[in-house]
């Protein structure tokens, strides 16, 4: 009998491939087709600061003016008022996908400054979520905001969203650290339960016909899991969070990969959206078939075979390998080594 199950800040999960926040969760039909595919935990899509600072002013402004109209304030987000994409309708639906699926839900929420929308994630653990995972988009585009400032921006969010609730809460963060693995250390040290690693930044294109900017919208593609796949496999056994790796899952080649680099759980969106969320089986179908071949029995055999070993010098390790890829591919036509 195979075993896929795996540990994810502290709790079981059926399977190691979790679908990432994505528009596939923002219903709860979505949800379900998710969870039927198979995945190990879902995590839904983000709600924004932005939301939840304009839903604190608002019932401040309700709370001044001594009513209580329902009505007034769903009307409060512009453009979203229909369909309400706001608070009100995340909590509801993380009730509901939380009472209709065997698996855990995780609710995102996505800020950059430290406030005290953090204490939203309160709500979200009423409401059932099995943990939070704490989007820190932040791109430092101000000169005069120093890399420790940056820093400390991250470990204040975190500690604002930690004070809130007393389910785990997962980081999702940038790959752009001066010192990526001394910032994994020290948010673990703050309490983050869960590294998710990383963002995938917005990179505008420019259209030289029409001369715009092109928003950088796409979906992944299996090269872009190197970048993450690199520092899992330099973290792994070397913090107490769990290793979560997003970015780059096209199939279950790229979900092998991640495992024995030494992530906790894979996270999907683009190979979903491509391909629906019954792509999700196919995928753990191929895992098994990989552990059948290989003769693994369970995930754990396997899980962080490839990461640097504990005890290398991970500078020298990182160095090595560069230095040796490069002299490999200058000395077949230059002999410059
Ligand atoms: C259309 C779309 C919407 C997304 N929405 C969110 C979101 O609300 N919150 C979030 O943290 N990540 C969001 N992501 C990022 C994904 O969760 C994921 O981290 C990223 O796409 C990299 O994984 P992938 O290569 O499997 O797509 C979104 C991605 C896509 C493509």
């Amino acid at each position: 009998m195979m075993e896929l199950s795996t540990r994810y800040m502290g709790r079981n999960l059926r399977n190691p491939l979790v679908a990432s926040a994505s528009p596939l969760s923002s219903d709860l039909d979505g949800v379900r087709r998710l969870a039927d595919a198979g995945v190990g935990a879902v995590v839904l899509y983000s709600l924004f600061e932005e939301q939840l600072r304009r839903e604190a002013d608002e019932n401040a402004r309700l709370a001044a003016a001594g009513t209580e109209s329902f009505a007034e304030s769903l009307s409060y987000f512009p453009g979203t008022a229909g369909t309400d994409h706001g608070p009100r309708r995340y909590l509801n639906l993380l009730e509901r996908a939380v009472d209709a699926v065997p698996v855990p839900v995780i609710a995102s929420i996505n800020g950059s400054t430290p406030g005290s929308w953090a204490g939203y994630a309160r709500s979200m653990q009423d409401c059932g979520a099995a943990a939070i995972e704490l989007n820190i988009y932040y791109l430092p585009g101000d000169s005069h905001a120093s890399g420790r400032d940056v820093e400390q921006r991250h470990f204040d969010i975190l500690a604002g969203v930690k004070a809130a609730v007393s389910v785990p809460v997962a980081v999702k963060l940038s790959p752009f650290f001066s010192a990526t693995a001394e910032m994994a250390r020290r948010l673990d040290l703050a309490g983050a339960d869960g590294l998710v690693l990383f963002n995938r930044f917005l990179q505008p294109d420019i259209d030289i016909e029409t001369l715009s900017v092109a928003p950088g919208t796409s979906l992944s593609r299996s090269g872009e899991a190197r970048l993450p796949m690199t520092w899992i496999a330099l973290l792994h056994g070397r913090i107490d969070a769990s290793l979560a790796a997003t970015t780059g899952v096209e199939g279950s080649k790229e979900l092998i990969k991640y495992l024995l680099a030494g992530a906790d759980v894979v996270m999907t969106a683009s190979a979903l959206l491509r391909h629906g969320p019954d792509y999700a089986a196919v995928m753990l179908d191929g895992l098994s078939r990989w552990m059948r071949h290989q003769g693994y029995d369970s995930v754990d055999e396997f899980r962080g075979l490839l990461a640097v070993p504990i005890g290398a010098d991970e500078a020298e390790h990182g160095r090595g390998g560069y230095v040796d890829m490069l002299r490999r591919a200058n000395s077949a036509d230059t002999g410059w080594w």
